[in-house]
């Protein structure tokens, strides 16, 4: 038998196999090829492409002749894959190889040329950095559009009164404003922390080469300005292997779809009807195919849930990496799938909370008001008294104790008790108490920075949407 399989009568061999002398099997090319997914890299690796390109022939290893080529052909690579007639071939394995054999076949041997002084390692991690990089641009602008609905909502609500909850009981009096802007407070962080994940991201790979950079006079600054990066890697290896820039982007990913499953399980808490705080517009709601009476909040439910999903793509993308010895390895193909479906996930959650949020729930202040005088939530106010006038907390808090026991025994809210009664918990309380037990009071006393009065969630939500506005 020829020791050379390489005869055109063979079955066709990969880029890289001069070397080898048979051909990758069937299942081993379906298993390895990543073709299939990486091709939503194809715009990044293009224009990372023509920036090499461009450097190789400004530091004189590529002609303008080779350059005008390659421009030409990957400009034409790039009209066949909008407009879908970009042969895509899993024999390729990947999008660069893709991409690569295609520009030879438009433009012969400078495309051969293209691939001088790169490796598939270096473009490859400079492909993600670009995707990721928008993929944050896009996520911090959709946490801006939920931050505005919810302010607008917040500001509607400043002086709404709802029950503030500790382990779900009812704690002390709240405005709903307060409560939007603990959420919109989060969101402000999940934003910073993408914003501050990008500067590690925004970093150029591209020079690293296979993984101990590479002979020829590159110009790497050049390149990085051309992509946009605001810096270049400064360790070869490091750059073509770590994907810790994927990981603290699934991270911030995962801290975000965590606030979002939070603030989804209110809405499905206040939503059920023994709160009935919110009722959540029919076109978010599913009905039940048995019990006729049911509205079922499924897009809260199902933004609790795709938390779940980014976590175990953070989780995926931390273990892949785990293991790996110095420098590139095939794991890190594996890299894609998970920062993709964050990123699937991430943006239409953002989106449906945000049409949630501005206008797809209607807020039941009543009920709200109703519920907070169910539940001694001033009885705090009347221990706070008491200490103002002179009696030491504990003692404070004893009096309160016996006689919210009275008022439950009574089945009446503190402030419904008569003078005379409360005044048999202890002697210092006065007629002025009235004004203490009374929710709006209550609230209105918390005006301190963080506090929960109506004015003070006014001025809160000034500051976030100065922070919001366009040059901040
Ligand atoms: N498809 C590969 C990946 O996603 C590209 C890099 C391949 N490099 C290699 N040495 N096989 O990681």
């Amino acid at each position: 038998m020829s020791a050379d399989k390489n005869d055109s009568d063979k079955k066709p061999m990969q880029t890289w196999s001069g070397r080898f002398s048979e051909p990758v099997g069937d299942l081993v090319k379906r298993y390895t090829a990543s073709m299939e997914f990486d091709q939503r890299l194809a715009d990044a690796d293009i224009v990372s492409s023509l920036a090499h390109a461009r450097m190789l022939t400004a530091v004189g290893v590529l002609d303008a002749q080779d350059l005008a080529a390659i421009e030409c052909g990957l400009a034409a690579v790039r009209d066949e894959i909008s407009s879908g007639k970009f042969p895509w071939s899993q024999d390729l394995e990947d999008v660069h190889l893709n991409i690569e054999k295609r520009l030879i076949a438009i433009v012969g041997d400078a495309g051969k040329r293209l691939h001088t002084a790169r490796s598939r390692n270096d473009q490859v991690a400079t492909d993600l950095r670009m995707y990721v990089r928008t993929a944050i641009d896009d996520i911090v602008a959709g946490i801006a559009e939920l931050r505005l609905r919810l302010l607008d909502l917040a500001e509607a609500h400043a002086a709404t009164v709802m029950p503030g909850f500790t382990h779900l009981q009812v704690a002390q009096p709240v405005t709903f404003g307060h409560h939007l802007m603990a959420y919109e407070a989060m969101l402000t962080r999940d934003a910073d922390r993408f914003l501050d994940c990008r500067k590690r991201v925004n970093v150029l790979s591209l020079g690293s080469a296979a993984l101990a950079g590479t002979s020829y006079p590159i110009d790497r600054e050049r390149v990085a300005r051309e992509l946009g990066f605001d810096g270049v890697c400064g360790n070869s290896l490091d750059a073509v292997s770590d994907r810790d820039f994927a990981i603290e982007f699934a991270a911030a990913a995962s801290m975000l779809a965590l606030h979002l499953s939070r603030f989804a399980e209110e809405l499905v808490l206040w939503s059920s009807p023994p709160f009935a705080f919110v009722r959540i517009s029919d076109r978010f709601c599913t009905g039940s195919s048995i019990m006729p009476q049911k509205r079922n909040p499924d897009v809260p439910e199902l933004v609790r849930a795709k938390s779940g999903r980014i976590f175990g793509d953070l989780v995926a993308l931390l273990t892949i990496m785990k293991g790996q010895p110095l420098a590139y390895n095939k794991d890190n193909q594996e890299d894609k799938e998970p920062v993709f479906d964050v990123v699937d996930t991430v943006l239409p959650t953002l989106a449906v909370m945000a049409e949630l949020v501005g206008g797809g729930i209607e807020i039941d202040g009543e009920r709200m008001r109703a519920a907070t005088s169910e539940g001694f939530a001033t009885a705090t106010d009347l221990a706070d008294y008491l200490v103002r006038k002179g009696l030491p907390f504990r003692d404070a808090h004893e009096a309160v104790a016996l006689a919210v026991r009275h008022a439950e025994r009574e089945q009446c809210d503190l402030a419904e008790l008569p003078i005379d009664i409360l005044q048999r918990f202890s002697p210092l309380i006065d007629r002025d108490v009235y004004a203490v037990l009374s929710l709006d009071g209550s609230v209105a006393s918390r005006k301190h920075v963080g506090g929960t009065a109506p004015e003070r969630v006014l001025a809160a939500i000034r500051e976030a949407r100065a922070s919001l506005s366009p040059g901040k």
